[in-house]
C-alpha cells in the first residue's frame, strides 16, 4: 500500500486502501488492486458510455499520438481538430450550431462558456448583461467559474469563490424564473441548465423548458444547456437531449461521453447567432488551453461518434431506458430502504429512506454505496439516493446483474445496520 497520491474527494482516512485502487477495465467491468473484479453502474464517472477498452477509439488515438503527437488550437489549427469539429456539427444540427471550441474539462467548458455568453453582449453593445443564473442542485464542475454555478457546498466561501455576478433559480419553478426575471432580466447575460439535474437526476420538466425558452425570446439572454452528462446518447432517443426541445440552446457544452472517457476533452457547441457575433465584430474570445484540441483528443471524439453510431447506441440506451422504468420502479417500496426513483434513459436515482420514511441521512450514503461495491457493483453517491449510469453497451443480463447486486447490497446494509444500529 503507497499513500503517496492524494486521491480527489476521498477522505484522508480512506486513501492508500487497494479496494478502492482500480487497476484494469474491460468492457463493463473493472478491476481493483485487491484483486476483485466488479460491475461498472457508473460509466466510470459518468463518461465511459460505450464501455471500457474500445478497440476503435484506442486504435484512432494511438495513431494520432504516433503522427500528430501534439498540434495546438491555440493561434493556429489543426486537421484533426476540424474534422472533429465538422462530425459535431453533424451530431449537433448544422441548421443552428456553426462552431465548435475545444477546451478539456467539463469546468472549464463552463468556465469558457461563462466568458462566452458575456462577450456576446458586450458585442451587442450589452454590457451591462453580466449576470449568469444556475439551477439550484445543479453541478458544473469545480473550478472558479463553474464552481460559482454549482450549488453543492463544496468550499465556495472558504475558497473565495466570486459570485457576485451569479444567482440560482429553483428548477422546474416558472413563478421563481418571472420573479427573478423581472428584477434582473436586462442584466442577464445567460441561464445555464442540465437537461437532467445529474445530481440526484432530476429532469427539467417540458412546461418549464418551454418557459424558459420563452422568456429566452422575452428577455434577450442566451440559453447554455449543460450536456457534459446528458450528451452522447445517455438519455436515449437523441445524441444530446436538447435535440427533444422545441428549440436549440445557444451554446452546448460536452465532455464526458465526448472520447467514451478517454481523453481530458470538452467543447462548447456554438449557435450560428453567436459565432457569427464574434466574426461580424472580429473579436477574440479570451480562452485558450495549451492541451484543447489535441489530435489525440480529437481523434478519440471522431472515433467516439462513429463508435456511437455503429454500436447503435442512441437506440440501445433508449432500450435500457425502457428496461429501467419498469425494474426500477418495481423496486420501490419492495426492496430496503428505496421509496422512489427519478431520472431518464441511463441516468438514474433510486431515493432511500429512513425507517421514518424521511430521506436517508447523507452520511450513511457511502456506507450503502460501500455494501453495494461488496455485492459486486458500483453506484454513485447522491442525495439521499444511489444513482445508476449504465453503460450503452449493457446488455440485459448485465443490468439484472446490477439491480441483483444493488439489492443485494441493500440487503446486506440494512442486516449490518439494523444489527449494529
Ligand atoms: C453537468 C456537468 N457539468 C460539468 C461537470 C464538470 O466536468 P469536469 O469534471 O470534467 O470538470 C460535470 C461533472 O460531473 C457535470 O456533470
Amino acid at each position: 500500500m503507497t499513500r503517496n497520491l492524494w486521491p480527489l474527494m476521498l477522505p484522508p482516512s480512506q486513501h492508500g486502501l487497494d479496494e478502492l485502487c482500480s487497476v484494469s477495465a474491460h468492457g463493463v467491468r473493472v478491476k481493483f488492486a485487491n484483486g476483485r473484479e466488479l460491475l461498472c453502474g457508473t460509466s466510470g464517472l459518468w463518461n465511459t458510455n460505450l464501455g471500457y477498452g474500445n478497440p476503435a477509439i484506442a486504435q484512432a488515438s494511438s495513431d494520432a499520438l504516433r503522427d500528430a503527437s501534439y498540434l495546438s488550437v491555440w493561434g493556429y489549427e489543426n486537421s484533426y481538430a476540424r474534422q472533429a469539429a465538422e462530425e459535431l456539427i453533424e451530431l449537433a444540427g448544422s441548421t443552428h450550431y456553426s462552431r465548435v471550441l475545444f477546451s478539456t474539462s467539463g469546468g472549464a467548458a463552463n468556465d469558457m462558456a461563462m466568458k462566452l455568453v458575456r462577450h456576446f453582449h458586450v458585442i451587442r453593445g450589452q454590457n451591462e448583461r453580466k449576470i449568469i443564473l444556475g439551477l439550484q442542485g445543479g453541478f458544473h464542475g469545480l473550478t472558479f467559474g463553474a464552481f460559482a454555478l454549482t450549488t453543492a457546498r463544496l468550499g465556495q466561501k472558504m475558497y473565495g469563490v466570486d459570485r457576485r455576478l451569479i444567482g440560482h433559480i429553483e428548477p422546474n419553478n416558472a413563478v421563481d424564473l418571472s420573479r427573478v426575471l423581472s428584477r434582473i432580466g436586462n442584466r442577464l447575460a445567460a441561464i445555464v441548465v442540465e437537461p437532467v439535474i445529474g445530481t440526484g437526476a432530476v429532469p427539467l420538466e417540458a412546461e418549464y423548458v418551454a418557459e424558459l425558452l420563452r422568456c429566452r425570446s422575452e428577455y434577450g439572454f442566451l440559453l447554455v444547456a449543460d450536456e457534459v452528462t446528458t450528451g452522447f446518447g445517455r438519455l436515449g432517443g437523441t445524441v444530446f437531449a436538447t435535440q427533444k426541445w422545441a428549440e436549440t440552446p445557444d451554446v452546448l457544452i460536452t465532455a464526458k461521453g465526448l472520447t467514451n472517457g478517454t481523453q481530458a476533452a470538452s467543447a462548447l457547441i456554438v449557435s450560428r447567432l453567436v459565432a457569427e457575433a464574434f466574426a461580424d465584430s472580429e473579436s477574440i474570445l479570451g480562452h485558450a488551453e495549451t492541451q484543447a484540441g489535441t489530435p489525440v483528443a480529437c481523434a478519440a471524439i471522431t472515433a467516439t461518434i462513429a463508435e456511437l453510431e455503429r454500436l447503435n447506441a442512441v437506440a440501445r440506451s433508449s432500450e435500457l431506458s425502457h428496461r429501467l422504468d419498469l425494474r426500477l420502479s418495481a423496486m420501490v417500496n419492495t426492496i430496503p430502504l428505496v421509496t422512489n426513483t427519478t431520472g431518464k434513459g441511463c441516468l438514474r436515482s433510486l431515493r432511500l429512506s429512513n425507517v421514518d420514511g424521511t430521506p436517508l441521512d447523507q452520511p450513511k450514503i457511502p456506507a450503502v454505496v460501500a455494501a453495494i461495491r461488496d455485492a459486486g457493483a458500483l453506484v454513485h453517491p447522491g442525495p439521499s439516493c444511489i444513482q445508476l449510469l449504465p453503460a450503452l453497451i449493457y446488455s440485459d443480463s448485465e443490468l439484472d446483474e446490477l439491480l441483483g447486486a444493488i439489492t443485494s447490497g441493500l440487503a446486506s446494509y440494512t442486516r449490518t445496520h439494523e444489527l449494529y444500529g
